[in-house]
């Protein structure tokens, strides 16, 4: 149902019970659907939801409006069970909306600056990698990083291992080898950075701040901005920790970017 009030005993809207995804659309043609739809199947099997009718999902993306947009597909349980307790046949409840979009071309090609963020990310292999709605620390996180001139925050989990941004996957480049955090114990499992997975070869690490401070490269990336070289790197009091020059050819954003059809120069 497409952007429709949800009652006050939603279990999504009251413990987070459900799952998301937002997916950037172009004249009614999704990005990355099949990527999307399969974290949202990983997550409903998770969360041992009901079976959703995919077929209705399928459908969502061409009743966008013209041009650039972001689908925001949410699931949740529905309403009942005793507290936290789920009921044992749950009715699925699901709301859609769709909102025009603008990218950042300035992101693109200048970089941006990172904080990195005080708050740790809690282990949770259950939760990991899954888009679920229950995303106060991804909250209070950004929280952190309110001034302007920081796009991002860093996030390590509760052992110091750097696992992503706030609303962001992690990339960087070091001896000539592309890097990314594991998502085994906490974080997103990008869209994008699954697509790319399949294009390019990651070495998927469990590191702390050192290893990416020994980059010669790094970019925070995802399906609806793409890529942000990261200029600087900042720590959480907002003392600078490295910055990065930029690349003049950068061929890591070029592919992510041929997957969301952004242009690749500024002039395209
Ligand atoms: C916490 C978090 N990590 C990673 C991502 C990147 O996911 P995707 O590439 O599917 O947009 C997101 C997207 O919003 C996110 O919220």
């Amino acid at each position: 149902m497409r952007d429709a009030a949800l009652p006050i005993d939603d279990r999504g809207l009251a413990y987070g019970d459900g799952l998301f995804e937002t997916v950037l659309v172009r004249d009614g043609q999704p990005l990355l659907w099949d990527h999307h739809m399969a974290r949202l199947e990983m997550g409903i099997d998770r969360l041992a939801l009901p079976w959703p009718d995919f077929e209705a999902f399928h459908a969502l993306p061409a009743q966008c409006g013209p041009g650039l947009r972001v689908l925001k597909l949410m699931l949740t349980r529905g309403s009942g069970g005793r507290g936290y307790r789920p009921p044992e046949a749950p009715d699925l409840r699901w709301r859609w909306t769709d909102s025009p979009f603008e990218p950042s071309p300035g992101r693109w090609l200048e970089g941006v600056a990172v904080r990195c963020c005080e708050l740790r990310l809690g282990i949770q292999p259950r939760l990991a990698g899954i888009k679920h709605l229950a995303r106060l620390e991804n909250v209070l996180a950004r929280q952190e990083c309110q001034h302007d001139s920081i796009a991002e925050g860093l996030l390590c989990d509760s052992q110091g291992h750097l696992v992503e941004a706030t609303a962001m996957n992690l990339v960087w480049r070091r001896e000539g080898r592309l890097e990314t955090p594991l998502l085994d114990r906490c974080g997103v499992s990008g869209t994008l950075l699954s697509a790319l997975d399949e294009i390019v070869e990651f070495d998927w690490v469990r590191v702390g701040l050192d290893t990416l401070l020994a980059a010669d490269a790094a970019w925070l990336i995802n399906s609806v901005q793409g890529v942000w070289p990261i200029r600087r790197l900042d720590d959480a009091a907002g003392v600078c920790l490295k910055q990065w020059p930029l690349e003049s050819n950068d061929t890591f954003r070029h592919a992510a970017h041929r997957l969301l059809g952004y242009p690749l120069n500024l002039g395209d």
